[in-house]
């Protein structure tokens, strides 16, 4: 197989997974900073069993808000739009892909928890460390592994075959997914990005997020391979993954130290213990997520 025989059946098979609404307009916005962030809270209002989502999460203990919240746009005044943003993403986007799409192929709630965990440890980490946001690097968490989703649900075999290689190996999917497939999930991912017509840095980042140094926009890639990096050693849910990783020595810091020069510093130790105090979130927004 290659990349064109992949794609090629999966636009035959007329199912194309789309994303909704919300998260079309929430992609769109996002690096624009003069986006008006209004049209998403009117986005979510507008889709009643998600703005019910949306309320019940902001009214959960995470938030110390417990029935303050009733309405979204009390939510986008009490926790910032960035916040009422990343959650309302989230959801749509794993109410989305969570129907009949994907199969039995794989544990999709791990899946998506590991995915919410990358999104809020990329955004998590350009917080901490004081990196410049692109708007782009929750999202670009969330989805950076969309490819598993296609591949498993219209190749349900060989993505079964792969799985089963990965753990025979001790080796990652993007590792083996090139001798079943002929192009691996990164790849499939970058596609179907195109397709949707994200923004070039969302795009790269998905794309390149097991390669950040081939990306143009290095950094986004750079951060979002780190964040996958935490989750798998943290175990935040699972990706399909056998690999044993090392998150300190990873090559991708030293795209990150162009940028920040004292990232050298940095007290690592620290740094990964604020980022556990996210991994609950993620976990409660994989879960809400799948629910009807
Ligand atoms: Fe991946
Ligand atoms: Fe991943």
């Amino acid at each position: 197989m290659s990349l064109e025989r992949v794609v090629e059946v999966i636009e035959r098979s007329g199912e194309l997974p789309t994303i909704g609404g919300v998260a079309t307009e929430v992609v769109r916005l996002a690096g624009d900073p003069s986006a008006d962030f209004g049209k998403v809270a009117a986005a979510v209002e507008n889709d009643p069993s998600l703005a019910a989502k949306v309320l019940r999460l902001a009214n959960s203990p995470f938030y110390g808000l417990r029935g303050e919240v009733s309405s979204v746009e009390r939510a986008v005044a009490l926790l910032g739009m960035a916040q009422v943003r990343n959650i309302a993403l989230s959801l749509s986007v794993i109410r989305d892909f969570s129907g009949s799409y994907g199969g039995e192929t794989f544990r999709w709630d791990r899946f998506w928890e590991h995915s919410a965990g990358v999104a809020v440890i990329a955004e998590t980490m350009i917080r901490l460390l004081k990196l410049p946001m692109s708007g782009t690097e929750y999202a670009a968490g969330l989805l950076h592994d969309v490819g598993k989703i296609l591949l498993g649900h219209h190749f349900p075999q060989e993505f079964a075959r792969c799985l089963d290689l990965a753990a025979r190996r001790q080796a990652s999917l993007r590792e083996v997914e090139p001798e079943v497939f002929g192009t691996h999930h990164a790849e499939l991912g970058g596609w179907i990005a195109e397709r949707w017509g994200f923004p070039t840095p969302l795009r790269e980042a998905i794309r390149y997020h097991h390669e950040p140094t081939d990306a143009g926009q290095q950094w986004v890639a750079a951060v979002v391979h780190l964040a996958d990096l935490f989750a798998k050693v943290k175990q935040i849910g699972f990706g399909g993954d056998r690999v044993a990783v090392c998150f300190t020595d990873d090559p991708a810091w030293a795209l990150l130290e162009g940028r920040r020069s004292h990232l050298g510093n940095l007290d690592l130790a620290r740094f990964t213990l604020q980022l556990d105090q996210e991994v609950e979130m993620a976990r409660a927004l994989a879960k809400l997520g799948r629910e009807p």
